[in-house]
């Protein structure tokens, strides 16, 4: 009774209290069962097995019993002797005792024991078990600790059976534990979460990402907690050059591979464990560390505020002998190629005001030349040293957050000397004053202030004691996990068919997989094309540079969509030089729709010579909605191109769609408004440029098939009617764009290869596709058709 009283007093003396902190649930001492679904599996022989047993050291001191049941498929008699092995090759904690370690470790084979776990009569049987020798025994049940260490897809089926046939008694507990990769995407997450959701309570799940129980993981929010002073006025944009978060490793994936090439290093180690640090690193501080709630809202906050990530934010590679471990692993033939990446670098943005512009870049890949990871925050040096440049102002100044491995050896927390000298209070923490000769990330180990845990301890064993005492803190959210999953999933869907750089891998790769950041874009830093026909298993596809010919006997330029995108921008910049340069005034007019949004961001990203001072920018059509809204054109023009060039506000020419707080009433005179306006400001009204696409219907501007175009006459602005919503429209008249020196006509994606196919081969009709009215009078048309649509 009083050893009762103490142990809970001790436990209250422990926790935090107050609304939404996390507690840790006061918990009598009783009887754990431990239970590990893919008991002999490689997760809980490197890993697993280990945890529990420093839990098993830690907690029998402390009045608890256990048992433990290592799960799987096999029958006993068959997996028994491997699980065995398993358990023997575990090891005490160093202020263990030799004595006393032999003493636990035989009793914690004595508690364990194999079970096998396929069936519900299994799941039933196990219960059995569980509760007979509680009786037996005369225990009181403290809870159930279910651990899936298996493919994510079983999850649901093995939760239904704990469900039905494992749950204990009412006063215990029961947690499950699930391990990464918790989805393939963003609805696969969903449908996972809603499954699980129907047998397990929330508080019931504890979905592991193991890097959150790293300790220097774990230490960066109170690090940035207890070095405010210093970091507030830095943590910034002004101060910041780039935040790189980085694991390289050397070991290849074979044994993986049938997980693994389903998977990738984006979603097995990007979507959590790098996303995971990044968010520690850049979200708000809570105020209160210890709030779960204020700690997953913070989360979330940052990352909705990461700018999406596409195409153009990252590069992927994959091994050399990936290829054929593939073939082998997969039963496949020679030709059968993977695309899946073991290498990716990937660019993102946070849009908020402290981060905007700051690049930070996640990396990860295997078969590389060294073993390390680690986050780095690198900040501007805005000092030159005229005479003595190895002076330690002109030393690079950054905080690293170092995992482990390395030229360091061992996990710590590094700030440059020439940055501050940071608080070390927290007494499982020490400072290393002794350094060894050794340089990491470009300084001197002694040009650092460097502390380091304490006692280095094991991830996954830190992670089993905050699961066996129901501290969740460290744990993922499903709204976490799903905010993750929607940065991601957009980013793996446009690299389903992207060909992945061959490196040989180790050393030998030497620069091949350096990156180049321009701008929002990232690139790989050599343009040696490493992609053999071979090694694509096909005929390579990038043998075209641009090309030029004719379309519809106008002129036509072709190229894959970058270089597409870049030529285009290149001759509308001319255009803009040679217009200004003529008369002092460049008039464009610009397109919505998804297809210019590239030329946008070109323009915005590459173009700073353009002259936006002198340009008037047009709209070619607008959708009839508020022009805050995001179907707007403008808005979207406005989000991907203006907000971003100095354009002076009076040049900017939106389509008065909204008057008199109606939209596109006929009486407002909204087109004549427009169309008066352009009269007056552009020469003969005769734009110097203008950028149109083509929809799938042949439609062109917001002139669309069965329009009547010819009823307009003169006009050079009409309300339009669409067949889809939003289905009024204000656009330029074939009068208005046909007036223009020049127009340019884009098209890109496989989307539209059977529209190009169509295009080619029908006559001018106007009514039938408006595209096909499109010929300036006195100017030149030219069609820029990226290879997908062009070639299919
Ligand atoms: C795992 C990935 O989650 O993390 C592995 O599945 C990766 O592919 C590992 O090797 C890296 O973890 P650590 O702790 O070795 O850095």
């Amino acid at each position: 009774m009083m050893l009762w009283t103490v142990f809970l007093l001790l436990v209250t003396l422990c926790v935090h209290r107050g609304s939404g902190e996390e507690r840790e649930e006061p918990q009598r001492p009783g009887h754990v069962s431990v239970i590990i679904v893919g008991g002999t599996g490689d997760l809980a022989k490197k890993y697993l097995w280990q945890g529990f047993f420093q839990l098993y050291v830690n907690q029998v001191g402390v009045g608890n019993s256990f048992s433990f049941y290592g799960g799987g498929l096999s029958p006993a008699e068959k997996a028994k002797p491997v699980f065995f092995e398993i358990l023997k090759a575990t090891s005490c904690p160093k202020d263990v005792s030799k004595e006393r370690c032999a003493v636990l470790k035989d009793q914690f084979l004595r508690v364990s024991q194999y079970q096998q776990l396929k069936t519900t009569e299994d799941y039933q049987e196990l219960a059995r078990h569980i509760e007979q020798q509680l009786q037996q025994e005369g225990m009181t049940e403290q809870g159930r600790l279910f651990y899936l260490s298996v493919p994510a897809f079983a999850y649901a089926d093995i939760a239904e059976k704990i469900n039905s046939s494992c749950r204990p008694a009412s006063g215990a507990w029961v947690r499950v534990v699930l391990e990464k990769p918790f989805g393939h995407d963003y609805r696969s997450a969903q449908v996972l979460a809603s499954e699980l959701g129907s047998s397990l309570k929330n508080e019931e799940m504890y979905k592991i990402d193991h890097y959150l129980g790293k300790q220097v993981v774990s230490k960066i929010l109170p690090f940035r907690m207890e070095n405010r002073k210093f970091l507030d006025p830095i943590w910034n944009r002004h101060k910041i050059e780039r935040i790189e978060i980085v694991l390289k490793e050397i070991l290849d994936v074979k044994g993986r591979i049938p997980f693994y090439d389903q998977y990738g290093v984006i979603r097995d180690v990007l979507q959590n464990h790098l996303t995971e640090v990044m968010t520690l690193l850049t979200m708000k501080l809570p105020v209160n560390m210890s709030s779960g709630e204020e700690v997953v809202e913070k989360k979330l906050q940052i990352l909705s505020s990461l700018l999406p990530l596409g195409k153009n934010q990252a590069v992927v590679g994959q091994y050399q002998a990936y290829k054929s471990e593939v073939q082998q692993e997969l039963n496949k033939t020679k030709d059968h190629v993977s695309l899946t990446p073991t290498f990716a670098a990937v660019l993102a943005h946070i849009d908020d005001a402290q981060y905007e512009g700051v690049p930070i870049l996640l990396i990860s890949g295997k078969m590389l030349d060294e073993r390390v990871g680690y986050a780095r925050v690198l900040f501007k040096n805005d000092i030159f040293c005229l005479q003595n440049d190895d002076n330690v102002h002109c030393r690079p100044k950054q905080v690293v957050f170092y995992f482990g491995h390395g030229s360091l050896q061992y996990p710590g927390i590094l700030v440059s000397k020439n940055l501050f000298r940071p608080t070390v209070t927290d007494s499982d923490w020490k400072e290393v004053t002794e350094h060894t000769d050794v340089s990491v990330l470009g300084l001197p180990l002694s040009d650092y202030y460097v502390q380091t845990p304490a006692v280095e301890k094991e991830a996954y064993a830190e992670l089993i004691s905050h699961i066996f005492s129901g501290r969740r803190n460290n744990f993922i959210s499903t709204e976490n996990l799903l905010a993750s999953w929607s940065l991601w999933t957009p980013l793996l869907s446009s690299l389903v068919s992207s060909f992945p750089r061959i490196y040989p891998g180790g050393a030998e790769n030497g620069g091949m997989l350096d990156v180049h950041l321009k701008g929002k874009e990232i690139s790989y830093n050599s343009e040696v094309v490493l992609i053999s026909p071979d090694q694509m298993g096909g005929e390579s596809a990038n043998s075209f540079q641009v090309m030029q010919g004719k379309f519809r006997s106008a002129d036509m330029v072709s190229a894959w969509t970058e270089e597409l995108v870049e030529t285009l921008a290149r001759d509308m910049q001319e255009a803009a030089e040679a217009a200004v340069h003529e008369g002092g005034v460049f008039h464009l007019a610009l397109s919505g729709g998804s297809t210019p949004l590239a030329l946008f961001h070109r323009l915005a990203l590459h173009h700073f010579s353009f002259p936006w001072r002198d340009t008037h920018v047009w709209m070619v059509d607008e959708r009839c909605v508020p022009l805050t809204e995001l179907e707007s054109n403008f808005y979207n023009l406005h989000e991907n191109l203006l907000q971003h060039v100095r354009i002076p506000y009076y040049n900017i020419h939106p389509m008065p769609v909204q008057l008199n707080q109606r939209l596109c009433v006929e009486e407002d005179g909204g087109a004549l408004l427009y169309e008066n306006e352009l009269s007056q400001q552009v020469n003969g009204s005769s734009f110097h440029f203008v950028l149109l696409g083509v929809g799938y219907d042949g439609h062109t501007a917001s002139l669309f098939p069965g329009g009547k175009l010819g009823e307009v006459g003169e006009r050079l602005v009409a309300v339009t009617e669409s067949p889809v919503k939003p289905h009024q429209r204000m656009s330029l008249t074939l009068n208005a764009i046909n007036r223009a020196r020049r127009v340019a006509l884009l098209v890109m994606g496989k989307g539209k290869h059977e529209l190009i196919t169509q295009l080619s081969r029908v006559k001018d009709n106007p009514d039938k596709y408006p595209v096909t009215g499109v010929k300036p009078a006195n100017g030149k048309l030219v069609w820029y058709i990226d290879y997908d649509a062009l070639l299919g």
